[in-house]
């Protein structure tokens, strides 16, 4: 919808300003919805068109230079009133066009809506890996995971939606010292049908265990022993380790499947033992590794800008290390996949560690390097379930899971449902994502079940409910097919924002996909669905002439389904009853 009416305004404007319609089109944006109402659909900023962009270009000229322009613009067919604000040009489209083209659109383009929009046009397809999530077997799956698991998830879903294809890999911790701790613990303590049954609740009891005596200098030796055997692809203890990992990760899928999570690859540290030794070879060879007096390897970054330090790049014995083992993994994805993009998701701690990964990347010679991209996301606080401390994700999706059932029975709103349990999952998941992304990723924030579960206010909760509502009135009424539907007549204020407000999508979308910030998406489905609530109130379908009632149900339908799209692409599953 958005597209057809910028691409329009852009071409008189290029002929008026004598610059292509492409260069325009990006400058023309809808305008937002406010509590004032808008002064009109489109809005031209001056100063992104003019060639003197300097700051001191004044306020004054831009005024009028818009003013001028305004006069050598006509009203057409598609934009019937045009008017000056501060710097900008304002263009206002004619109504009965509107609710047309943009219900037409909607409903046409269904689960594509916004992103077949022209804004896309430009942007080539793409090989994108995304690697997300990572936890570490036998140790705590925590928040700083579960934010790496809904964050790459969206980032996926955002790239799959916009055409890209995308490589979905978790990297598990399955490798190191650890592990011959893990295993010492586990051959002491250890119990094979827990593993099978339980392995992540197994495993980190056993290693919590064993690390209770992993000062001693016997639990010390086996442990090293037992790494040893593991390096040396000893069968046995490489059979033991390998039901760690296979078991961990039956577990792992069945619980992301919860979530609506999955991957394409299972990868982790311990593929990478053996390659990060050739890549200490390659360091060597171009002269890039440097010993220390104790025998450690190291690269310089000093000649770096912002780095000014050194990478530890291999133990004193000849091992290799976390950073290792991720230089051998980038270089492995490029060769197997040949991405054009490749995402880590972790949180800011890491920040450091992948700096000095894709500028020792960039000394080996790999220019792609500069297409590796960090992104990181902040530190929450206090999330704890009613037992206690969070240790796996299980917990988190029961805990909120059991607190929505909660709200939900003691609540006068509630429906009788057919399945509440999965419906109080669905929305309790809501209310954690949208609470995760309301703000920018880098900041820190307090964790509140109280404030994440609300069903009032900016909530997953409410989106959820909104959701509900207009899919039970389509059921009530039937769908629409707009072919018979005269929508002209949706003119009142109330629809009207909705219509401007779904003219707006696909720029919420594009700057989603720029700075891989899900708050965008998350206020804008924020205040569709306020203007739908709104509207809802505003417009009864029921007791309406059978043509006011046809074209206000396509527009609830529309709503609707923008808002599913969204929804989708944050990682929630949108319910029909609640
Ligand atoms: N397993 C790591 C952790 O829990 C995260 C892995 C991040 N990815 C990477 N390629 N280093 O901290």
């Amino acid at each position: 919808a958005a597209c057809s009416f910028r691409r329009s305004i852009a071409s008189q404007l290029s002929k008026v300003l004598d610059l292509p319609p492409e260069k325009l089109i990006k400058s023309i944006s809808a305008v937002p919805v406010s509590k004032k109402r808008r002064v009109a659909d489109f809005q031209l900023s001056i100063a992104s068109v003019t060639e003197d962009s300097s700051s001191d270009c004044l306020a004054q000229d831009l005024n009028l230079q818009a003013q001028k322009l305004a006069e050598r613009l006509k009203c057409d067919a598609v934009v019937s009133e045009i008017s000056t604000g501060p710097g900008t040009l304002n263009f206002t489209i004619n109504r009965e066009l509107l609710a047309k083209t943009v219900l037409q659109q909607v409903l046409k383009d269904g689960s594509e809506y916004g992103v077949r929009s022209e804004l896309f046009s430009t942007v080539p397809r793409q090989k994108v890996v995304i690697e997300f999530s990572s936890p570490n077997i036998a140790k705590k799956f925590h928040i700083g995971h579960l934010r790496s698991t809904i964050v790459g998830n969206f980032i996926a879903n955002l790239k799959v939606a916009l055409g890209h294809e995308v490589t979905r890999i978790n990297y598990l911790g399955d490798w190191g010292m650890q592990f011959g701790l893990l295993g010492v613990g586990f051959q002491r303590f250890g119990n094979k049908e827990k593993l099978k049954f339980s392995p992540l609740q197994h495993l980190f009891e056993v290693y919590v265990q064993i690390n209770k005596t992993a000062e001693d200098e016997n639990t010390k030796k086996l442990a090293k022993d037992f790494f040893r055997k593991l390096e040396e692809h000893d069968e046995q203890t490489l059979s033991l380790w390998k039901q760690f990992r296979d078991f961990s990760i039956e577990e792992y899928i069945r619980v992301y499947k919860r979530l609506g999570v999955h991957f394409d690859e299972y990868s982790g540290e311990s593929f990478y033992q053996e390659k990060s030794q050739e890549v200490l070879k390659m360091l060597e060879d171009k002269g890039l590794l440097q010993k220390t007096i104790k025998g450690t390897g190291i690269v310089d970054l000093s000649e770096e800008k912002d780095l000014s330090t050194f990478s530890t790049v291999m133990r004193s014995d000849g091992t290799s290390l976390y950073i290792t083992r991720d230089l051998a993994a980038a270089i492995d994805r490029m060769n197997k996949h040949s991405w054009d993009t490749m995402i880590y998701v972790t949180d800011k701690s890491q920040s450091n560690h992948f700096q000095h990964l894709f500028q020792i990347l960039k000394l080996m010679g790999y220019d792609w390097a500069e297409r590796c991209q960090h992104v990181s996301f902040g530190l929450v606080q206090g999330m704890k379930t009613r037992r206690g401390e969070v240790i796996f994700l299980e917990d988190v999706l029961n805990e909120v899971r059991s607190r929505m059932l909660q709200n939900m029975a003691s609540s006068k709103t509630t429906k009788k449902i057919d399945d509440p349990v999965e419906t109080a999952e669905k929305v309790g998941l809501a209310a954690l994502i949208i609470q995760d992304f309301r703000g920018l990723l880098s900041s820190d924030y307090q964790f509140s079940w109280d404030r994440a579960l609300q069903s009032r206010g900016d909530t997953g909760v409410f989106l959820q409910y909104t959701h509900a509502r207009l899919h039970s009135l389509e059921q009530m009424h039937g769908n629409e097919q707009l072919t018979d539907v005269n929508v002209a007549c949706l003119q009142e204020p109330d629809a009207i924002a909705v219509l401007q407000h779904l003219l707006r999508y696909d720029e919420v979308l594009y700057r989603s996909s720029q700075d891989l910030q899900p708050k965008h998406i998350v206020s804008y489905l924020l205040t569709l669905s306020h203007l739908a609530a709104v509207a809802h109130k505003t417009l009864p379908v029921k007791g309406s002439t059978p043509d006011l009632a046809q074209a206000r149900l396509c527009l609830f339908q529309a709503a609707r389904l923008v808002l599913a799209n969204g929804m989708k692409l944050l990682g929630i599953t949108p319910v029909t009853q609640m």
